[in-house]
């Protein structure tokens, strides 16, 4: 791959020879790239990150002493520590984002453009001298297991040491990456900076950070530069900028030079064992914050007994095409999780993996130094809340939360009680099912399966949500979100759902049996506003009867969309849940959806050029079942 930095494109000031690359970095390319950020963003040193225990808790230490992180009560919660970052650096920033392809019509009109010289010039003023005081990082990383033919990878430059901290948590990360990099292995080169250069004798705040902010990606020469932020996947760039808008590309890329492509994934992968010991797997997109992390460490509830559901990953899953199905691997190793709403009782597996080895970012801090947030059980008397200061139970009836919603806990996947034992198996897991869920308080119904491949892309690509916390910017707003990838499709929507569609009639092409398709909604509301359905564990009701489907067993009927279980097709045991809750989350509004279909045309309109038209079909036969 031919890197635009190595041929001179951005500025460099002097010819910065010496990386201090240590003797196992054998890449002369990655150097010389190394080489041209340090003679760009000027920093004071330069750090290869190994990914040893040492390192980390080196940098925590260093990071405890800089004000950054406090550390947490060992006793409570050992090896763990608590950041609190500024106020106004708390969430993704989609408006900050851009896909910066060579032509406009490649990003589409979902995705932030501006032409790539264009932008590098802007890169190159900002990135110029930003790491001036302070240390720059190397970070090697493998999304997905070392050595495997799924995964790639990737160094991320940053001048942000909780950012390593939080790398070698959420990806394969160290010295072992150049084993698999060689001498010119590829990578995909990752530029991160807080954007808070540091004069000579200035003092450093707890969480730099800059007002200014930029989130950028280049397809064509797969590259990431972010700058202003040092929050979540603003700049863990391994996650939504390599995983979701660079991997995407990789994937259709594959496709559009004869292959048959990949798919980069918002999605949680679980395994379902059912009481007949035959195991099944699922893959999930919901939007950020509307329930992935749960829903791929449920715990089957009283009354199905036999039933086993094991987490492989929790936001992304990339999944390939191999001997006639869909094989899918987490690319992640941690697990960056919504805090507020997890608790005992809603996520006792979230809950159990966050006793030790953790970075909680923004939640409150308890006087005996522990961590504590909406949803984890009684509020203590007395806490720091994530802005630092002080917060009582009544702060808290009078609307102020002690965690920011958008708080967040960094922990290993290892750790997690139903982590699959495969999960880190380089072939991945053959997926039986996809399941597609938005957050809405009315009109969409709990479980629906989709007829055909193409009338699955279409529920998957009509999905409206309300937006949450995870994005900057205000929540509660239903706003059409493609496959739960919005913010993360790395190219013209329009081109993804035909990705979708052509993988789909490829692999039907050549005999393969296609996963179904499923639309969910755990969301629906009572006129108090409160949700009607139990959620949580009680989804288990949802996916068994999926399984159910798919085994031949489970029992529907069809509706205007696609097939929806009745009542008495679902089970009920250790439940009180009766017909008439049931009718309120699955009844079908046809003047509601009517309105819904305008919404849908919305996006199509706004698509219209590259739409494929079998969508257009699913919309028309959509229509005439709502008439009358
Ligand atoms: P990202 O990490 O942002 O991509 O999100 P995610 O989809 O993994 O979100 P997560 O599972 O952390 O869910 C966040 C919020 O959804 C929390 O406030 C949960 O309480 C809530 N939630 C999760 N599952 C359910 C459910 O079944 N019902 C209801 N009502 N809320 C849920
Ligand atoms: C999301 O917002 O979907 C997340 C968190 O998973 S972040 O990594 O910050 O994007
Ligand atoms: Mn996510």
């Amino acid at each position: 791959m031919n890197h635009p930095y190595a041929a001179g494109a951005l500025a460099r000031t002097s010819a910065a020879t010496d990386v201090s690359a240590p003797a196992y970095v054998k890449h002369a390319r990655l150097k010389e790239w190394v080489g041209s950020i340090a003679a760009l963003t000027k920093p004071d040193r330069i750090v290869w990150a190994d990914g040893s225990q040492e390192e980390y808790d080196r940098l925590c230490a260093e990071l405890v002493a800089a004000g950054t992180l406090r550390k947490l009560n060992p006793a409570k919660r050992p090896n763990s520590y608590l950041a609190l970052s500024d106020p106004g650096d708390v969430a993704r920033v989609e408006d900050r984002t851009y896909i910066c392809s060579a032509r406009r019509e490649d990003a589409g009109p979902t995705n932030n453009w501006t032409a790539p010289a264009e932008m590098r010039g802007t890169l190159n003023g900002l990135f110029d001298g930003c790491m001036r005081g302070r240390t720059m990082y190397v970070i090697p990383f493998s999304m997905g297991p070392l050595g495997s033919d799924i995964a790639h990878i990737g160094v991320e430059i940053s001048d942000s040491a909780y950012v390593v901290a939080n790398m070698r948590i959420m990806t394969r990360m160290g010295k072992a990456v150049f084993d698999v990099l060689g001498e010119d292995g590829a990578f995909v080169p990752c530029v991160h900076s807080v954007g808070k250069p540091l004069a000579a004798g200035e003092k450093d705040v707890a969480w730099p950070c800059n007002p200014t902010k930029y989130i950028v990606h280049f397809p064509e020469t797969q590259e990431i530069w972010s700058y202003g932020s040092g929050y979540g996947g603003n700049a863990l760039l391994g996650k939504k900028c390599f995983a979701l808008r660079i991997a995407s590309n990789m994937g259709r890329d594959e496709a559009k030079s004869g292959g048959t492509g990949w798919l980069a994934e918002h999605m949680l992968i679980l395994g379902v064992t059912s009481p007949q010991g035959h195991k099944y797997h699922v893959a999930a997109a919901f939007p950020s914050a509307c329930g992935k992390t749960n829903f791929a460490m449920l715990i089957p509830p009283a009354g199905f007994d036999g039933w086993k559901v094991e987490t492989i990953g929790d936001d992304i899953a990339w999944i390939k095409p191999k001997d006639g199905k869909l094989y899918a691997i987490n690319p992640e190793a941690g697990f960056f999780g919504v805090a507020p709403g997890t608790g005992r009782k809603t996520n006792p597996n979230a809950i159990d993996t966050l006793n030790a080895n953790v970075l909680f970012t923004n939640v409150a801090l308890t006087d005996d130094g522990d961590v504590w947030w909406e949803g984890l059980g009684e509020p203590p008397a007395h806490l720091i809340d994530w802005q630092g200061k002080d917060w009582t139970p009544a702060d808290g009836k009078a609307g102020r939360k002690a965690a920011h919603p958008n708080s967040r806990f960094t922990a290993p996947a290892a750790q997690c009680p139903s982590i699959d034992p495969g999960w880190n198996d380089v072939k991945g897991v053959a997926i039986d099912a996809f399941i597609f869920g938005g957050r809405r308080s009315t009109t969409v119904p709990l479980v629906t399966e989709a007829r055909s491949w193409q009338e699955g892309v279409y529920m998957a690509a009509t999905m409206g949500s309300e937006t949450t916390a995870a994005q900057a910017g205000a929540t509660g707003i239903v706003r059409r979100d493609p496959f739960a990838m919005l913010p993360f499709c790395g190219y013209h929507m329009a081109d993804y759902f035909k990705h979708w569609l052509d993988l789909g009639a490829k692999m039907q092409a050549s005999g393969a049996t296609l996963p179904k398709i499923y639309c969910v909604n755990w969301f629906r509301t009572d006129d108090q506003g409160k949700f009607v359905w139990p959620g949580y564990g009680e989804n288990m009701r949802v996916l068994a009867w999926i399984i159910e489907r798919i085994d031949g067993q489970g029992r529907g009927q069809e509706n205007v969309f696609g097939i929806t279980p009745r009542y008495e097709d679902l089970h009920w045991k250790g439940i009180d849940f009766g017909r008439a809750d049931y009718e309120r989350i699955t009844s079908i509004d046809k003047s509601a959806w009517r309105q819904e279909l305008k919404l849908h045309d919305e996006l199509f309109d706004k698509l219209a050029e590259r739409l494929p038209s079998s969508l257009l079909e699913v919309r028309r036969k959509l229509e005439k079942s709502l008439e009358g």
